[in-house]
């Protein structure tokens, strides 16, 4: 069978998840893509640290000039967090005519701009569905499967940490730097957690969602935001005594002519669905004028929920099917503003 030769630069959490499914679950690979996806690279800052998963020899290395010198790799899983070196790996590798899958949300949401007029620019393509919601294919429903939509609103539990921690202290009544502690071991945090409890990392994925689904540039900075890292345990409990749970909430919705988005802590109602998405899990409810409410619901936080929607992107890119990829090229470097954040 033919073999597209494939590689990963971040063995963490996510890129030892990659990894396994690739070297475990090669016939799901060949089932979908008709073809094998060889893991030739996997690229680490430290080539000491003990990997989530076993590779052949001669797969890691410490030096990612591996993948970018070697033509035979064509696509790359980047699986490192943060903005630098995150960027400039990203961007020698769309030089050295790779395709990108990523799940780095900051990134894109901070240089997506820039990281996609590049690819296009060389032809070349950005997949990043498990940049948002994990393991819930939420970009390939909003751009493809809806595209017949104008969706009108769109709500969401998008970070996994704050509803682990929320969950837990509402059920266990446990304490937030606990929570937060197991969350970090469980790898559902970023390596720096800040941006997942004060509500930066929902904005940046409401960000994303937004102008896919709204088809408007939306800077995350502007998203009015407020975390889960100033509540207590009492908090908690009184909502929970009140009949309601407390969630952070990232909305997007169409107000006349503006989009008003917002990331915050919200009261919902128990028994409402999403009330009851608890643990590392993510929902999102969405709104299009022809298609009516829809509900998505999974796992958005972990290693293999993750690495499922990662890998699903590789196969894609590896047959070709990079359609999703270029209209977002388009929402993103080309189209003006129609929408905006509401004035305060
Ligand atoms: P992680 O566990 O911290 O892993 C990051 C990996 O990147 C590590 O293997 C690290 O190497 C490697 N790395 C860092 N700098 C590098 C460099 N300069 N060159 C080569 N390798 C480098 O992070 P993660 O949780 O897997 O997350 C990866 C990305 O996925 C992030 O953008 C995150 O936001 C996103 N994401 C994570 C989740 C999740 O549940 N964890 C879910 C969705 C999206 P060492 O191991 O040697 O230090
Ligand atoms: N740290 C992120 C979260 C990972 O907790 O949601 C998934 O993007």
């Amino acid at each position: 069978m033919e073999k597209t030769k494939v590689a990963i630069i971040g063995l963490g959490t996510v890129g030892s998840g990659v990894a396994r499914l690739l070297l475990d679950h090669g016939d799901r690979t060949a089932r979908h893509a008709g073809r094998i996806l060889w893991l030739e690279k996997g690229v680490v800052r430290d080539l000491k640290k003990a990997r989530d998963c076993d590779l052949p020899a001669g797969v890691l290395t410490e030096n990612v000039d591996e993948v970018i010198n070697n033509p035979e790799i064509k696509v790359v899983a980047h699986l490192v967090g943060g903005l630098e070196p995150a960027r400039t790996i990203m961007l020698k590798l769309l030089e050295s005519g790779k395709d990108v899958v990523t799940a780095n949300k900051a990134l894109l949401a901070e240089h997506g701009a820039e990281l996609f007029d590049r690819a296009r620019e060389l032809g070349r393509s950005i997949a990043f569905e498990a940049s948002v919601a994990g393991g819930i294919p939420i970009i390939a429903n909003i751009s493809t499967c809806l595209s017949a939509n104008q969706i009108v609103s769109l709500h969401g539990i998008l970070n996994g940490t704050s509803n682990f921690i929320l969950s837990k202290m509402s059920d266990e009544g446990a304490p937030y730097a606990t929570v937060l502690a197991e969350a970090q071991r469980l790898g559902y945090a970023e390596a720096d957690p800040t941006m997942d409890v004060d509500g930066s990392d929902a904005a940046q994925k409401l960000a994303i969602l937004a102008q896919l689904a709204f088809g408007a540039r939306v800077d995350w900075k502007d998203i009015p935001r407020v975390g889960i890292d100033k509540l207590d345990v009492a908090d908690v409990r009184y909502a929970k005594e009140l009949g309601y749970r407390i969630k952070l909430l990232a909305t997007a919705d169409m107000v006349d002519d503006y989009l008003e988005l917002d990331v915050s802590p919200a009261l919902v109602g128990t028994g409402s669905p999403l009330a009851e998405v608890s643990g590392p899990f993510n929902a999102i409810r969405l709104k299009g004028d022809a298609v009516g409410p829809l509900f998505y619901f999974g796992q958005g936080a972990g290693q293999m929920p993750t690495a499922s929607a990662v890998v699903a992107d590789m196969i894609d890119t590896a047959v070709g099917r990079t359609a999703i990829t270029f209209r977002t090229l388009e929402l993103w470097s080309n189209r003006q503003a129609r929408v905006t954040t509401a004035p305060n």
